[in-house]
């Protein structure tokens, strides 16, 4: 209808896609420096992809949770996850601060002693821990927190044959509205295991209680659940004090801290919505202060605390290798780092940074990495300029379980470095190549002569072999 010159509006789609020119700000992407080193002299030293860390961001971290803890709590003790990430270099940095260790396995323990932590400042976690494995953690003095009965069963046997008692603490699962509950490790609170296992290791004259430990899952983001999880380690405190006159020396809260990171349903940015650690340390220190028998010494706490200290001081720089566009005008790009670098891309949509100024509007990418497989993606969708190759993307954060959980697959994976306080850039692990990775392989004696069937063929693969190792090692 025209009438009185009144035209109707209409709304037309914009299907531009790409080309969309209200996302014309791309500034708030581009970041050309970690810690004030040239991203561009990073990858001419090191390579790409790169892994980077700073060692400022890791201090700061564990000052800012540290200082959360200890100004609501008498005696507070931080524990470094050795699962979230073993590098030498990162562990070294948190047992400087201050940090024990925690460990979950007889490889982690040795990479603990070896770093020089003496078996009473390790803590002695995980489902299964063989009884050489306890055998080895009792001699040293070590935290065994026990998992399972069979456990206890084990301990009780190695105490008898060694003729002295076993400090052990015990880990409990229980419902905190984590979900799913970790209902795989340890003694369940709600059905009466944990005061059993309480009542099995106090009246054991071959054990003593000294602890009691939760960890309710990772990823916390209510850390209403800790208040929860405090008040039950604090009823089977109650418990092990009325009924056995059992002190314990510690209450271990585990790990589980939120890091910056922006889970994949989240709508806001992870850094917008993460609880501090001080929200997190006034849930966990003011349950166990208002809920601890006070006729009792006050244990130390213990905090297991990993992704949450280590996450945001890691870095990856990744290099664009090619990128086309599709008939809806969605970019994507195959970069050089893929998801075997890149385990937790299954949980986060990771903040991806261009490192370089851009003319020209941004658009919806899909970032994929370079391995031969359609699910390896490191972000769906992400708003990016048309990026050609060579051009470099920064992704953060990237420092907790990426390092331990990554795998050699298709191809090496790449350098680590460490940026120190002084801006001095270390390799604190070294780009992987063909030797390192057959290095545990052997071909069995009757094949080694062999000739392969055809021979002007080998000999030509054996050239593109050596060409391509040559070309590696410039
Ligand atoms: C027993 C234990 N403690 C601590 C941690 C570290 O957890 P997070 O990285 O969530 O802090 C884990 C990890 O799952 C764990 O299993």
């Amino acid at each position: 209808m025209q009438s009185n010159g009144y035209v109707a509006p209409s709304l037309t789609p914009n299907r531009n896609g790409f080309f969309d020119t209200m996302n014309t700000s791309h500034q708030q992407y581009r970041n050309d420096q970690i810690e004030g080193v040239s991203i561009e002299e990073l990858t001419e030293r090191f390579g790409s992809p790169l892994f980077v860390f700073s060692e400022r961001a890791l201090r700061a971290k564990y000052h800012e949770a540290y200082t959360a803890f200890s100004t609501r709590y008498p005696d507070v003790q931080f524990a470094w996850s050795y699962k979230t990430n073993y590098l030498k270099a990162i562990c070294k940095v948190f047992h400087e601060e201050g940090s024990i260790a925690e460990v979950v396995s007889d490889f982690e323990y040795e990479k603990a002693r070896k770093l020089g932590i003496p078996g009473h400042q390790i803590i002695v976690n995980g489902p299964y821990k063989s009884e050489t494995f306890l055998r080895l953690a009792v001699s040293e003095n070590a935290k065994i927190q026990v998992d399972n009965h069979q456990e206890i069963g084990t301990i009780e046997k190695i105490a008898e044959e060694i003729g002295r008692p076993v400090n052990v603490a015990i880990r409990v699962n229980m419902v905190t509205g984590c979900e799913p509950a970790w209902t795989k490790f340890g003694f369940n609170f709600e059905s009466g295991d944990a005061m059993l296992a309480v009542s099995r290791v106090c009246s054991s004259e071959h054990l003593n209680l000294v602890g009691l430990h939760s960890h309710i899952g990772t990823f916390i983001l209510d850390p209403n659940q800790y208040r929860v999880s405090m008040q039950n380690l604090c009823a089977l405190v109650w418990g092990a004090y009325t009924q056995y006159g059992v002190e314990v020396e510690y209450i271990n809260a585990g790990g589980g801290f939120a890091s910056a990171n922006t889970l994949h349903y989240q709508y806001l940015p992870g850094k917008d919505v993460v609880p501090s650690f001080n929200q997190y340390a006034e849930a966990i220190c003011d349950t166990l202060l208002l809920n601890l028998p006070k006729e009792m010494p006050t244990p130390k706490l213990y905090l297991e605390t990993g992704r949450a200290l280590v996450d945001e001081a890691g870095y990856l720089i990744t290099s664009v290798l090619h990128g086309r566009h599709s008939g809806d005008g969605r970019q994507s790009l195959v970069v050089d780092a893929g998801i075997n670098l890149l385990y937790t891309a299954a949980w986060y949509k990771f903040d991806i940074q261009t490192t370089q100024p851009f003319e020209g509007p941004v658009g919806p990418t899909t970032l994929y990495g370079p391995l031969c497989m359609n699910i390896d993606v490191i972000r769906q969708e992400v708003y990016l300029p048309t990026m050609s190759p060579g051009q470099t993307l920064l992704i953060h954060p990237v420092g907790a379980y990426n390092i331990t959980q990554s795998m050699q697959f298709i191809t090496y994976r790449p350098a680590v470095v460490m940026i120190g306080l002084d801006g001095t850039v270390d390799i604190i692990r070294r780009a992987e190549n063909l030797e390192h990775v057959e290095a545990l392989e052997e071909l069995p004696e009757r094949m080694q002569d062999k000739p392969v069937k055809n021979d002007r063929r080998r000999n030509g693969t054996n050239r593109l072999t050596s060409e391509l190792a040559d070309a590696a090692r410039r």
